[in-house]
């Protein structure tokens, strides 16, 4: 067996796998988000080890299995957030998470000082989510619990540390930081001079699949674990969100719709330029990429309607008379920057709309419209793939997008490409078991592994008059922004 731990923003998922890629087990723990000021968002990073804790006891007691059986565990992380340790590993402040926003002025900062090196050297543009902006806030405003601090990590590598007593730093994951060389994969010196960073300021970067070490006696006790289970690298959520959906090869793309949606694309040359429009991290496959573009307000924008309009109703019972509407909700047409906008726009002021509305307008025309705008975001991402010259062959649908047959064909029709959804989904915890499972040698890559674990069904065709109406709309939508 191996485990896959999903350390996420509310919780801690834990998978237990079998060499089939069947589950065998599954247990989660909630945490609490500290939200001391407006736009602040902080976690303590004992949770994330007590709650993994309790999550181990319990998968042992309810699956049954020896924890002598398990030959592996890895990670999925909540990406960019700042853990800040001292000389001696010790936690000086709470985390400060990716959903903070109190750091545009640093990202300005950070863009005065680097210039073009910011996407030369980085591949990315500086957001208020990333980490090196976060690093420089509490430079700036914390600057004497600043100078005890000897390094940094992300979540899941600080609960490897914990794990395993080693200091790391996962490749997927230190990609969104602001501090790698991403074409390269190796900390840039350049960056960590030019905010006067100390040396060993980044710990060594390990890959996905690479062993870094065995469970910690101490652990061991607490969790149950064995002391001889290996522990592997792991990856940031969204990296193992794809290798959990398959996408470890070109010609696939992911669209993920959760509270925030992703559209995301494996890339194998590390020049491809998007301009900083879209993330480009390194993946967990190794000497890979991902091309990544994402929504704020995906699943968030259609439960937010659904909660202000009929808070009393099941999302099913909700979304059923949307069926019953045409492509295009009759004139209405819904914008999602509830919270702001990433993709393309990158602006966290903007706020959301519906355009159009009439009177003869009822409920399920809105849903379907909100339903639509949010998948017009998402295109928008895809757009600018295509525009790099990606070929998107197939969109691979996973979360609330997936679970509604409107919604995969709205996809198919709005992305213009088949979309597929998958079996048995388990989120970025499957792509987390999924590396322990190569790091342990059961299988010699992760393209390899997920030929054995995923499986997917149903497949939506575009129907060509639904792509015709939507491309039109989509024109439409595109000029709303401005
Ligand atoms: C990605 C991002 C989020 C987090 C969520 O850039 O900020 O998707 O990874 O954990």
């Amino acid at each position: 067996y191996v485990i896959g731990i999903d350390l996420g923003t509310s919780s801690v998922k834990t998978l237990l796998v079998d060499q089939n890629g069947d589950i065998k087990g599954e247990a989660s723990a909630a945490y609490p988000l500290i939200h001391e000021r407006p736009g602040y968002s902080e976690q303590n990073p004992e949770e994330w080890v007590t709650g993994t804790i309790s999550c181990l006891k319990q998968l042992f007691q309810e699956s049954g299995v020896s924890p002598e059986d398990i030959d592996g565990v890895s990670y999925s992380g909540q990406m960019h957030g700042l853990v800040l340790l001292d000389a001696d590993n010790n936690v000086l402040r709470n985390a400060i998470l990716w959903n903070d926003t109190r750091t545009t002025a640093e990202c300005r900062e950070i863009e005065q000082k680097l210039g073009d090196q910011l996407l030369s050297i980085t591949k990315n543009a500086a957001l208020e989510g990333f980490t090196l902006p976060k690093i420089l806030w509490v430079q700036k405003h914390e600057p004497e619990l600043f100078a005890k601090a000897a390094k940094f990590v992300l979540p899941k590598d600080y609960l490897r540390y914990r794990m395993t007593g080693r200091v790391e730093m996962e490749i997927s994951d230190a990609a969104g930081t602001l501090l790698l060389n991403v074409a390269e994969g190796q900390w840039s010196e350049e960056v960590a001079g030019a905010f006067g960073l100390p040396a060993g300021f980044c710990p060594p970067i390990v890959g996905s699949t690479e062993a870094t070490g065995t469970v910690l006696p101490e652990f061991a006790q607490l969790s149950g674990l064995s002391t001889s289970t290996k522990v592997f690298g792991g990856g940031a959520d969204n990296a193992c969100g794809a290798v959990g959906a398959g996408i470890v090869q070109k010609g696939d793309a992911l669209s993920s719709i959760g509270t925030s949606g992703v559209v995301l694309t494996y890339e194998e040359d590390k020049n491809k330029d998007f301009a900083g429009k879209v993330h480009f991290f390194n993946h967990a496959h190794p000497g890979a990429f991902y091309a990544m573009g994402v929504t704020l307000a995906a699943g968030y924008s259609l439960s937010w309607f659904k909660d202000s309009l009929a808070p009393e109703l099941s999302f099913n019972e909700f979304l059923e008379p949307v069926a019953t509407i045409a492509p295009g909700s009759d004139g209405l047409l819904f914008t999602p920057y509830l919270v702001g906008e990433r993709t393309p726009h990158a602006d966290s002021v903007i706020r959301g709309s519906f355009i159009g509305l009439s009177g003869t307008h009822r409920r399920e025309h809105m849903a379907r419209a909100v339903m639509e705008g949010i998948t017009f975001s998402l295109a928008e991402s895809l757009e600018l793939f295509r525009q790099a010259g990606i070929a998107v062959d197939r969109v691979i649908s996973i979360g609330g997008g997936a679970k509604n047959p409107v919604w995969l064909q709205m996809q198919a029709d709005i992305f213009g490409t088949p979309v597929v959804s998958l079996k048995n989904e388990q989120g970025p915890a499957m792509g987390a078991a999924m590396m322990a499972a190569v790091g342990s040698g059961w299988f010699r890559s992760l393209k390899d592994c997920a030929e054995q674990f995923i499986d997917y069904v149903a497949t939506y065709e575009p129907i060509p008059a639904n792509v015709e109406t939507y491309s039109r709309l989509f024109k439409l939508y595109q000029q709303v922004y401005s």
